[in-house]
């Protein structure tokens, strides 16, 4: 007699409570097989705002949860582990952007999706990895004020070189650590890998890089380039999905191998128990929620 699984009692719990699962690109394997839809944070803010489910089960981090239902507010929003929390999003408070905001009448607010909602009420328009290149240039602004990402905005700021971009002071932990030094070496063991990396990577680190990529459009590149071997310079878990998008070719992380282990503390177990229990509940209240809307549609209009 065939096993019945924990991915098959999920499912079935998915249809009792007509839920539909997402996942981000860094979540275990076993999170992204059951899940269904998988992908970057644009794709899966795009998926939370059209599904006709009532439920949506979050596997990610908090501020992705919670985009979802700025979203969608009459849909019941569950994180499997609601302590997922993402560092970078706790580096700039709504009380920081209020000063920021004063300090610089006039100047448009850019923040990057990892933010908190109270951060993005504050906010002109949110931007993804996959689109703030565009949001920015479509902004037409000669400066604008972009946070919480350093990294991200230095790229953006490379990108488009007649905006001047006024950076907030944050930072990935999972993609600070890496340094060009590492990259070199492991270059140096590979000389044909193609190396794409993820825009939240140092600058002198993406300046290495080949492709300058969100998660999904890495899943997309590995599929058309023309290389058979990549340095993936992104969190552990994409390798995942790399491995599904373009089977045969190979896919290398770096030493010590990039690791968040937010998007880790979410495991299959928990997607389980919180469909069972309809637990993990994000709240939004409604003042935030309006006031951080108008910004994060814009995000998902574009790109
Ligand atoms: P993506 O939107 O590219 O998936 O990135 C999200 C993130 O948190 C990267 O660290
Ligand atoms: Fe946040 Fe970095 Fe983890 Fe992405 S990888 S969720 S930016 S801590």
């Amino acid at each position: 007699m065939e096993q019945h699984t924990i991915a098959d009692e999920i499912r079935e719990l998915a249809q009792e409570r007509d839920a539909v699962i997402i996942a981000h690109n860094y979540q275990r394997g076993e999170v992204q097989d059951v899940a269904d839809f998988v992908g970057d944070s644009l794709g899966l803010a795009r998926q939370a705002a059209r599904t006709p489910a009532s439920v949506i089960v979050f596997a990610g981090v908090h501020f992705m949860a919670e985009t979802a239902k700025i979203l969608s507010p009459f849909k019941t929003v569950l994180m499997p582990e609601p302590r997922a929390g993402c560092p970078m999003a706790d580096m700039m408070t709504a009380t920081d952007l209020a000063a920021w905001r004063k300090a610089n009448p006039g100047v448009p607010v850019v923040t990057y999706v990892n933010s908190t909602a109270a951060v993005k009420a504050l906010t002109d328009v949110c931007v993804t990895s996959a689109n703030a290149v565009d949001v920015v240039r479509s902004l037409g602004a000669p400066k604008v004020l972009f946070g919480p990402d350093r990294n991200l905005a230095s790229w953006v700021a490379r990108s488009l070189p007649d905006v001047e971009i006024i950076p907030w002071d944050g930072f990935c932990p999972t993609h600070e650590q890496v340094s060009a030094e590492q990259l070199a070496q492991e270059q140096a063991r590979h000389p044909n890998a193609e190396v794409i990396a993820h825009p939240e990577c140092r600058p002198e680190v993406v300046d290495m890089a080949d492709a300058v990529l969100s998660t999904s459009q890495m899943l997309c590149h590995v599929a058309t380039s023309s290389a058979e071997e990549f340095i993936v310079v992104t969190e552990e878990g994409l390798l995942h999905g790399l491995a599904k998008a373009a089977p045969g070719k190979r896919f290398l992380n770096l030493e010590p191998r990039m690791f968040c282990p937010n998007m880790k503390v979410t495991t299959i177990e928990k997607v389980r128990d919180c469909l069972r229990d309809m637990s993990g509940e994000i709240v939004v209240t409604e003042d935030v929620r309006l006031a951080a809307l108008a910004s994060v549609e814009k995000m998902i209009a574009i790109g």
